[in-house]
């Protein structure tokens, strides 16, 4: 596994996005619409770290409950793995417990992700490898 991105959660995304730039980091391509999970995402780089702006658009998308707590945060690192599938159920053998059903990715080119928990580290996504 390697890490692929820490995830971000913002409330305003193109203000956060400039907030961003004006730390130095770079735009990876354009905000994608995850109509799923009802999130925009970007993606931004500087010095090698990758971060993954996730800005919900409705009020029921996948991150509303924790952006109330959390308010603009880091809430997750995301590894991509080779073996997506073992090392799904390997982590779930580990003692993670898998919070959603692996499901395409729009912002990452359609591949699989799945969010666990874990009671000690607390919550990761696990990103199918581009093979
Ligand atoms: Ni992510």
């Amino acid at each position: 596994m390697r890490v692929h991105h820490i995830g971000y959660l913002v409330k305003k995304g193109e203000k956060a996005a400039a907030a961003f730039e004006a730390l130095g980091y770079v735009r990876e391509g354009d905000w994608t619409r995850d109509e799923y999970r009802k999130v925009d995402i970007l993606f931004v780089q500087k010095d090698g770290y990758r971060v993954e702006l996730v800005c919900p658009f409705a009020p029921d998308s996948v991150v509303s409950g924790l952006i109330k707590t959390y308010k603009n945060a880091p809430y997750h690192i995301c590894y991509e793995s080779e073996r997506f599938a073992a090392e799904l159920a390997e982590l779930e053998a580990g003692g993670y417990l898998r919070i959603d059903e692996p499901a395409p990715a729009p912002a990452i080119g359609g591949r699989r992700v799945s969010f666990l928990l874990h009671p000690a580290l607390g919550m990761i996504e696990l990103l199918e490898g581009a093979g």
